[in-house]
């Protein structure tokens, strides 16, 4: 599949590179991405590619303190990344030291074929246990077609990556017009489709290694449309609580961008999300439909503070005012986004979100303002982000 979760190996002869892709070819589900010869080498190979694990051979380095240094740098940058060392030798000043820049685990080298496949998968299911307690999903709904929704849970999720600094996932459930893979420019075999698909369990391994870069923070599942599977099952309920349970496990933020969709999965996202955004425009067709929508969550039994409807495309004329939309939608929690069709549009046009493309507009200002508060929200319910 696209992007498989990766280990490297920094350093080492032939031999030690061997014996670890060896072990590694047992049952422990990560692409070898290749060997660096040095932490510098590695450096840039994480910046344009993430990896889970990463082996530091530190019998080669020419200047050992130059290495560990480097290494401490290396594991606070990659918080997600498990850094293993590779010795000939364990003498206890080495383990301390290595433990000190950030590894995980100091391995002798003698024992590679008896220990590390063991080793890497005890700590690649904690790194999967620790992010399951964190992770949270937004889902995003529309109230018709066109009326942006792509373009805020695009924009969502890519304010979330750069307030968290941490890995989020945009997944796309539009299963007729699938468009995030254009507005992100990201292409791939495989997407939720081919997930709900797999005959085996669904975890965080899975939708990690199937999902598409977009950049080291910025991950996008795709759509059936987008990976050219025309015919896929319909979306149903089935299996979606364990897709989202995975989210959650390999992701610090979930952002679903789901149209179209019939009220019994919006209904099962919803109740599985921190929050549930009813994207509108300031239309009376489109407040008829969000009202319904609100209504349908309600019935389902989706705590109405967790669902905010948002009311895109606002201008100051020839709209109904936010007043009248509050009233008919009988809730307060409603919020606006600014109608700005160039800056949007340039967005989409160049396949890069609003924070590359228009920094400075009105549009990215308010979408940046709504990922701090869903933070804020977080902070509220967990105690922290
Ligand atoms: N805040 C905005 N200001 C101006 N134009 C916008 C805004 N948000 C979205 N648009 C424009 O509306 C059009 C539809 O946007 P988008 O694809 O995000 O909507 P959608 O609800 O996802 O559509 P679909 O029903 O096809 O899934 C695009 O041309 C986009 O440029
Ligand atoms: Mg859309």
């Amino acid at each position: 599949m696209a992007s498989e979760a990766e280990f490297i190996i920094v350093g080492g002869d032939a031999a030690t590179q061997s014996a670890v892709t060896s072990a590694m070819s047992e049952d422990v589900g990560l692409a070898y991405g290749g060997a660096c010869p040095d932490i510098s080498a590695m450096a840039n190979h994480l910046e344009q590619q993430s990896a889970l694990v990463v082996f530091v051979d530190v019998d080669s380095a020419p200047d050992p303190d130059r290495l560990f240094r480097q290494l401490e740098l290396a594991t606070a940058q990659h918080p997600t990344t498990r850094f293993i060392v590779l010795a000939r030798e364990l003498s206890g000043g080495l383990v301390m030291r290595s433990m000190q820049a950030g590894a995980r685990h100091v391995q002798a080298k003698d024992a590679i074929a008896d220990e590390l496949a063991g080793v890497v998968q005890r700590l690649v299911a904690t790194a999967t246990a620790k992010s399951s307690e964190a992770g949270f999903a937004v889902t995003v709904l529309s109230a018709s077609g066109g009326c942006g929704a792509t373009t805020i849970a695009v924009n969502l999720a890519n304010e979330l990556q750069i307030l968290m600094s941490r890995q989020v996932l945009i997944m796309d459930l539009d299963y007729a017009y699938g468009a995030v893979g254009t507005y992100l420019d990201a292409t791939g075999q495989f997407g939720i489709a081919d997930v709900r698909e797999q005959a085996e369990e669904i975890d965080a391994q899975m939708v990690r290694s199937t999902a598409v870069r977009f950049s080291e923070q910025l991950h996008v599942m795709l759509s059936p449309v987008s990976t050219g599977n025309l015919d896929p099952p319909p979306l149903t309920s089935y299996r979606l609580d364990s897709v989202l349970l995975a989210c959650k496990q390999g992701y610090r933020a979930t952002v679903i961008d789901a149209p179209r969709i019939s009220m019994e999965v919006a209904a099962t996202l919803a109740r599985a999300s921190v929050l549930t955004l009813v994207v509108m425009q300031p239309s009376v067709k489109d407040t008829r439909m969000a009202k319904a929508l609100l209504h349908g969550l309600r019935q389902a039994g989706v705590p109405s503070e967790r669902v905010q409807s948002l009311v895109n495309r606002c201008r100051s004329r020839r709209m109904v005012p936010l007043g009248d939309i509050r009233e008919a939608l009988g809730v307060q929690n409603v919020e606006s986004v600014t109608n700005d069709y160039a800056s949007v549009i340039k967005s989409i046009n160049y396949g890069a979100p609003l924070s590359e493309s228009a920094p400075r507009s009105t549009v990215r200002k308010e979408l940046a303002a709504l990922a701090s508060q869903v933070q804020a929200r977080l902070v509220k319910h967990n105690g922290s982000a």
